[in-house]
């Protein structure tokens, strides 16, 4: 009793729920055991060297013969800057001391997607590619839908959206605000974007014609359930994947997913240079003041990232980097497939029951307009009565 779903036909999935790609969380093993199910798994291969991003790739196939998306980041090569570099450099000193490290010497970043990485995907041949902070040129796009690869991007609002709808996005991913990870804003300063998910969608639904996917806070049949009823024709779920066996997060970051509460998430600049929600701990606390005016996305991850390292390596989460969203506490710890599994029958328990109440199993029937007996004009509904 699925509901037929225009996004399922589009990727050819049976049911359309989509792992999150998610750098470092989402593995091989992961993306393949959600693709299994029925899902489609991701790939996080923003950070990846062409080599990495092809034994990725053959590994999860080596496990799955199903669809694969596999996901990049879009953002403008960052601009170095020597005093940004050494104010960030001043403020983490401290911390280096703190745990007995030196910095490196040199920023270094992988770079966003370019036609080298294109040539190796255009060559790996995925179902699926999706992107964040938008998309690449016009020739890249073309040459990917062309090859019959589905393009997917992130949209934070509806300006975002019809962006992306207009330079060929096949689906467009509405993240909300309570969403894990890096915010995908590109359309305006970073500093947009802050829509939840529960009023995006439904009106980035209204504004594009292809398919939407909800993100931000779903992860379980309840939150599959009210994004399908808000327009979505499918879901991409991160959070409640990284305590999953499969997913390549640390024992001590799938431990705090399990224990974070809603409202023990922050969204911080700190790590990345760019806006992301993340599980609060001292190092965004402590940063919050300091966090505008560092390098270029995504610059100061070379700064961060042995940093998070070192203090999780102590068993610390002080300094750690661990990217969540506000469903955390919603997560489960199951293995990927049965999560999968176990969402589906959430979400037929919901759809299935308000459909079967009114209208017997497998058909969801409108509620008849009321006409006025006269006119026959579609009368308006009385505005609900209020109680004070
Ligand atoms: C640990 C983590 C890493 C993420 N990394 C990426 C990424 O590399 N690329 C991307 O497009 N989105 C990334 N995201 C964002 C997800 O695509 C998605 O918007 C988000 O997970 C949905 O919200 P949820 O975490 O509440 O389910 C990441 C999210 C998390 C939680």
């Amino acid at each position: 009793m699925w509901p037929k779903s225009r996004l399922s036909a589009l990727l050819g999935l049976d049911y359309p729920i989509l792992s999150a790609p998610m750098a470092n969380v989402s593995t091989p093993a992961l993306a393949a055991a959600v693709s299994n199910a029925g899902g489609l798994g991701a790939l996080a291969c923003g950070r990846l060297t062409i080599g990495e991003f092809e034994k990725a790739v053959a590994d999860m196939r080596r496990l799955s013969n199903r669809s694969l998306n596999v996901n990049f980041f879009a953002h403008l090569p960052p601009v170095p800057d020597a005093t940004r570099e050494r104010r960030m450099r001043e403020l983490l000193d401290p911390y280096y001391d703190e745990l007995g490290r030196t910095q490196v010497e040199i920023l270094t970043a992988a770079p966003p997607f370019d036609s080298t990485m294109l040539e190796a995907v255009l060559r790996a041949g995925p179902t699926v590619v999706s992107f964040h902070f938008g998309l690449p040129d016009a020739l890249s796009v073309a040459a990917l839908k062309n090859s019959g690869i589905r393009v997917l991007s992130s949209a934070t609002t509806v300006a975002e959206a019809k962006i992306l709808e207009q330079a060929g996005a096949d689906a467009i991913i509405a993240q909300g605000f309570e969403a894990g990870g890096h915010r995908g804003t590109f359309g305006q300063s970073l500093d947009g974007g802050g829509v939840g998910t529960l009023a995006l969608v439904p009106q980035i639904v209204d504004a594009v014609s292809v398919p939407v996917i909800a993100a931000g806070g779903i992860a379980d049949g309840r939150g599959i359930a009210a994004a399908l009823a808000l327009g979505a024709s499918g879901v991409q779920i991160g959070t409640a994947f990284i305590p999953t066996p499969e997913s390549g997060a640390h024992p001590i970051y799938k431990a705090t997913v399990m224990a974070t509460k809603g409202d023990q998430t922050r969204i911080t600049s700190a790590f990345s240079g760019r806006p992301a929600r993340l599980i609060a701990n001292r190092y965004i606390n402590e940063m919050a003041k300091f966090e505008r005016g560092l390098p270029d996305f995504p610059l100061p991850l070379a700064l961060t990232q042995p940093l998070a390292a070192a203090a999780i390596s102590r068993a610390s989460t002080d300094f750690a980097m661990m990217f969540a969203g506000q469903g955390a506490a919603l997560a489960r710890g199951l293995p990927a497939g049965a999560l999968v599994e176990r969402l589906v029958e959430e979400t037929e328990a919901i759809v299935g029951r308000s459909a079967t109440r009114r209208h017997g199993p497998g058909k969801v029937a409108r509620a008849p307009k009321r006409r006025t007996p006269r006119t026959g004009k579609v009368r308006k509904r009385p505005a609900p009565r209020r109680s004070h």
